[in-house]
């Protein structure tokens, strides 16, 4: 079976499953797991932040990143493609009582230039304008990545304007590698931002929120009454840490593999559309005629997972479970389909 549908399904290296069978563990509800104070640790030192946060995915993270940004009435400046306005049944709305204020640029991309236009005046009828919400790289827009200029502009727009600046960094080693920026840069544009062990990385649970040791002491309260407060999840850190050790770099090949998979599949005059990959996201627009079900069904005939994405849309993410000799499998496949 090849599966390309997210890079959410790999499975633990042996490597990554040796680290994470010795590691040392505590109880992290009483700060006691040594193999998570050192991921926090890690991932802290990384962006240049004063601590960290383990948490069990990325959704909590961003309902944590909101609760503690925000108050209830207030508004959230993000683009409509955004993973909270998208993927998290308005939990923005359940736990904090806010609500999104949302742009419509290209790539997924909120503009430095919009945001003074987008903050409401201090009248009591209108939500109060708290925060900018990033998606770095934007799942929904096919893993585009924001330029350091680009972030450089915003977070200095945000500090101009008294707002907060959060990024939804769930891909962000992807965009790292991509852009060639570092986590340092990153650390500089932005209030704070979560990154997703489970995604690029491989690991098979876990996301961070780094920010300052306030914001941090805060998202641990909110963290534990959300009931993502664990136990002995070192074991699970230590995959964290394995992976920041030895999964970054690699990216770049998932990032090789999308293009030329993207390249194979503009010759196929059912797929009207191909999204010039970035990172590792293709996104597919197929000819209505033929629509995404069947397409993606005539993949898995031949066992090859894909997924739809709404309006004949189809996604394929490559990973580190896809390896070169499945892409070959893959361009066969395509070769062989007729409709
Ligand atoms: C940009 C982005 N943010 C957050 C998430 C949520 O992560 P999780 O599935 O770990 O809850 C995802 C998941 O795909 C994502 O793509």
């Amino acid at each position: 079976m090849i599966d390309l549908r997210s890079d959410t399904v790999t499975r633990p290296t042996a490597a990554m499953l040796a680290a994470m069978q010795s590691a040392p563990v505590g109880d992290d509800v009483f700060g006691e797991d040594p193999s998570i104070l050192a991921l926090e640790q890690q991932a802290a030192a990384l962006f240049g932040k004063e601590a960290a946060l383990f948490c069990p995915s990325g959704t909590m993270c961003n309902q944590i990143a909101l609760k503690v940004h925000t108050q209830a009435l207030d508004e959230v400046i993000t683009h409509d493609f955004s993973h909270i306005n998208q993927y998290e049944s308005t939990g923005f709305a359940l736990f904090s009582g806010i609500k999104l204020r949302l742009t419509n640029g290209a790539e997924g991309k909120v503009a430095a230039d919009e945001i003074a236009s987008l903050i409401n005046p201090p009248f009591d009828w209108l939500a109060h304008t708290r925060m900018v919400w990033l998606e770095n790289t934007c799942n929904k827009a096919g893993g585009s990545c924001y330029t350091l200029a680009e972030l450089q502009n915003l977070y200095a727009a945000c500090q101009q304007n008294g707002l907060l600046l959060h990024i939804d960094g769930a891909r962000i080693f992807n965009a790292i590698v991509a852009q060639g920026y570092t986590t340092q840069d990153i650390g500089k544009v932005c209030d704070s931002l979560n990154f997703c062990l489970s995604k690029g990385l491989g690991c098979p649970v876990g996301s961070l929120m780094v920010g300052s040791g306030s914001v941090i002491r805060q998202a641990r309260r909110v963290r534990k009454v959300m009931g993502g407060g664990m136990r002995q999840a070192g074991y699970l850190a230590a995959a964290g840490s394995y992976a920041l050790e030895h999964h970054i770099e690699r990216l770049a090949s998932d990032h090789h593999r999308a293009k030329t998979l993207a390249t194979a599949l503009q010759q196929y005059p059912y797929i009207s559309t191909v999204s010039t990959p970035e990172t590792n996201i293709i996104m597919l627009q197929i000819d209505p005629k033929v629509g995404a079900t069947a397409w993606v069904n005539a993949m898995a005939t031949h066992h090859i997972k894909t997924v739809t994405f709404g309006n004949n849309m189809v996604r394929l993410v490559t990973h580190l479970d896809f390896t070169d000799a499945m892409l070959e499998r893959v361009l066969t496949v395509l070769d062989s389909l007729r409709f």
